[in-house]
């Protein structure tokens, strides 16, 4: 199946230069290659199958047939320092459009990953190019379990669900790109004019994060406590069991059982 996604799309430049690929090793890998031959912004790698997907902190993403692998290039002219925060303009695009196109109860669980009820059905991974110390390109990858029953993937670290499994049925994978895209370039656009704030705001609004007990594993440690708010940086600030609140910028959350759950 081939992807017609820039046929109807009414976005300006994501989208407008489409790799695709049937079976790649990564998506992550191909744009990368393009962004460092000068590749323009919005050009996006897509596959049917990745034979090494990855997913953040170097685990495996297994991406069977009829999911959705795509990484998009961007050159944005902020500070590196805001890298993360692209998580969160990807994480907020997914559930809206989830949400928009098939009326599922989307959250987002810090840092970037988008659940349906407890499970997982999206991932995002964030890479930054350097020229010293200014940003010459981030690529953004974004796999979402779509046309295939979970059952596909084998075990998997945290509960994961497909929208096939959520729906019973199977979605277009088309609209589902063309949507995205059409979201991720209006965020981006604002962002760029606004900057962050309104995007946070709007990633708390999916937050299943927040106000819960959670476990952070973090380069410093694990970090037990409950998820106060995420600061203007995108760091999780949790009140630890003593008393003392932590901010953490980088690291894998689980979320804990709900207080009677
Ligand atoms: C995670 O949840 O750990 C992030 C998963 C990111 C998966 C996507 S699929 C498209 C792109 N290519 C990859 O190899 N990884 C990202």
């Amino acid at each position: 199946m081939r992807f017609e996604i820039n046929r109807r799309m009414k976005t300006k430049k994501f989208g407008e230069r489409v790799y695709y690929f049937e079976r790649v090793t990564s998506t992550m890998d191909i744009a990368r290659e393009l962004a460092e031959k000068d590749e323009p912004e919005g050009t996006v790698v897509v596959a049917e199958t990745q034979t090494t997907g990855r997913g953040r902190f170097q685990r495996e993403w297994y991406s069977p047939p009829g999911g959705v692998y795509f990484s998009l290039i961007l050159r944005p002219a902020f500070l590196a320092e805001n890298v993360p925060k692209i998580n969160f303009l990807a994480a907020v695009a997914v559930a809206e459009t989830l949400k928009e196109l098939y009326r599922l109860n989307v959250k987002t669980k810090w840092p970037n990953d988008i659940l349906v009820g407890e499970k997982k059905i999206c991932g995002i991974l964030t890479e930054a190019g350097m020229e010293g110390k200014k940003l010459k390109w981030v690529i953004l990858g974004i796999g979402i379990n779509a046309n295939f029953e979970i059952k596909k993937l084998g075990k998997t670290i945290i509960p994961a669900t497909s929208l096939k499994e959520e729906l019973k049925k199977e979605v277009s994978l088309e609209e589902l790109l063309q949507r995205l895209f059409e979201r991720l370039e209006s965020n981006y656009l604002r962002v760029k004019k606004e900057g962050f704030a309104w995007l946070l705001k709007r990633w708390k609004t999916f937050s299943d994060t927040l106000g819960r007990n959670v476990k952070v594993q973090t380069s410093e440690g694990i970090f037990l406590g409950k998820a106060l708010d995420i600061n203007s940086d995108g760091a999780l600030v949790l009140r630890l069991s003593n008393g003392k609140k932590k901010k953490i910028l980088a690291g894998d959350c689980y979320h804990l059982r709900k207080k009677g759950g």
